[in-house]
């Protein structure tokens, strides 16, 4: 499979993470008549199946929400409109529909880094420019997940013989090719300087970029691929998911577990750490499961949890307020974005016509980037600054003074 060439393309018309021209918006749903009878095991596997429950357009924000007495519960608080419309959807030939890859990271430098078939291409959210980061073809190998570090000057590159290469990205050089995995590596999570990488071999690698070949901790727990791995906020404690239907979290100073959650009844590639209270940890499961589950890890204790009605593909906190935003597969490749604790919808996205399996969040916090094997890119606003706490605190200051 070769890359897209610079080279021999005119204009915008076949070059990757194009603006895509006409269709800005295709309103195009899977079948909706599925029903969900078995356990799937595999998460990419098309199967005709969901009878989906009543449809949920009562949470869905407009009319369905409003109640007779919402006027005079918050009359100076309309309900926050999030629109339903991306404001920037690009073209992204050869976006795998795969579950079990990460294909899209965004970084502190606000560059997006795809991985499309055996290349990594850099698009710049600042210029739209686009460079073409690497190109695996030669080696016969392909990209099966990107991720950038906290400062936004390394993309590491998990590939699909096992790889994982780390790029300066400014230089657009190779530092270096790690080996130790033997299938492909579908999750990577960087730490510091520490990269942990998450394999089809069902190990977890852990290495510190700086030392050399070999150093490494090996996390033996999963007993298929690994699809999800998010670090904590305050760098203690990596979660991982994998197709073995487990969430599991590692401690710095231990090779196994230290607890394993077994409640999702499907892969659990969507993991979300909050960034907003010590210890709390989102998860979601795939076809058979569909639900959202939040978990206390200082006590190990679950919280909330809800049934989302399809495969959770991908799960993102905001950094403003206390809401996430979910992406969906099966059967309608939606976005929904939640209150936490209450868990309400505050809105639902739809646009892709395949699973949303790839989601990453914009520097400031406000934008999402979902990417699907429809081959977009799809940019919405869903979450705003604008109920910051700067501005309780302002109200504060101006009762402090009344008084
Ligand atoms: C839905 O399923 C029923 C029962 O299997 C079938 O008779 C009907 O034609 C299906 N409808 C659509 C729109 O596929
Ligand atoms: C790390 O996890 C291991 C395994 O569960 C546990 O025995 C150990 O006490 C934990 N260490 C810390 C510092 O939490």
């Amino acid at each position: 499979r070769r890359c897209v060439s610079d080279k021999y393309c005119v204009g915008a018309a076949c070059s990757p993470l194009s603006v895509r021209s006409g269709d800005r918006y295709i309103p195009t749903r899977a079948g909706s008549n599925w029903s969900i009878n078995f356990h799937y095991a595999n998460e990419n596997c098309h199967s005709p199946s969901q009878n989906h429950k009543a449809k949920d357009a009562s949470t869905e924000s407009g009319k369905g929400q409003r109640s007779p007495f919402s006027l005079l519960r918050s009359p100076r608080k309309p309900a926050r409109k999030i629109s339903k419309i991306p404001f920037k959807v690009l073209d992204a030939p050869e976006l795998q529909d795969d579950f079990y890859l990460n294909l899209v990271d965004w970084s502190a430098g606000n560059l997006l880094s795809v991985g499309l078939g055996a290349c990594v291409y850099l698009w710049s959210a600042c210029t739209s420019q686009v460079t073409r980061l690497c190109d695996l073809s030669v080696d016969g190998d392909s990209v099966t997940s990107v991720c950038w570090n906290e400062r936004g000057s390394l993309v590491a590159v998990g590939t699909h013989k096992g790889y994982v290469q780390i790029w300066d990205a400014a230089g657009g050089r190779k530092l270096s090719s790690l080996e130790g995995h033997s299938a492909r590596v579908g999750a990577l999570a960087w730490n510091g300087e520490q990269l942990s990488s998450g394999s089809r071999d069902r190990v977890i690698l852990q290495r510190d970029v700086r030392s050399p070949p070999g150093a490494e901790r090996r996390l033996q727990g999963h007993r298929q691929e690994v699809c999800g791995l998010k670090w904590s906020p305050d760098h203690q404690h990596l979660a991982s998911g994998g197709n073995d239907n487990k969430l599991l979290v590692w401690n710095s100073s231990s090779l196994l577990p230290m607890q394993q959650y077994s409640d999702h009844l499907a892969a659990v590639k969507a993991i979300a750490w909050s960034p907003h209270q010590h210890g709390l940890l989102a998860s979601g499961g795939g076809t058979a499961d569909r639900c959202l589950r939040f978990w206390n890890t200082l006590t190990g204790q679950p919280l909330q949890s809800t049934d989302t009605g399809s495969q959770v593909c991908n799960l993102a906190w905001s950094k403003h307020a206390n809401e996430l935003v979910s992406t969906h597969g099966y059967s309608q490749n939606q976005i929904l974005v939640w209150k936490y604790p209450s868990l309400t919808q505050v809105a639902k996205l739809t646009g892709h016509s395949y699973r949303v399996l790839y989601l990453a969040v914009s520097p400031d916090g406000e934008a999402i980037v979902t990417g699907a094997g429809d081959e977009t890119l799809r940019f919405w606003n869903v979450f705003s600054k604008t109920r910051c706490t700067k501005e309780s605190k302002s109200v504060l200051n101006l009762f402090t003074r009344i008084r």
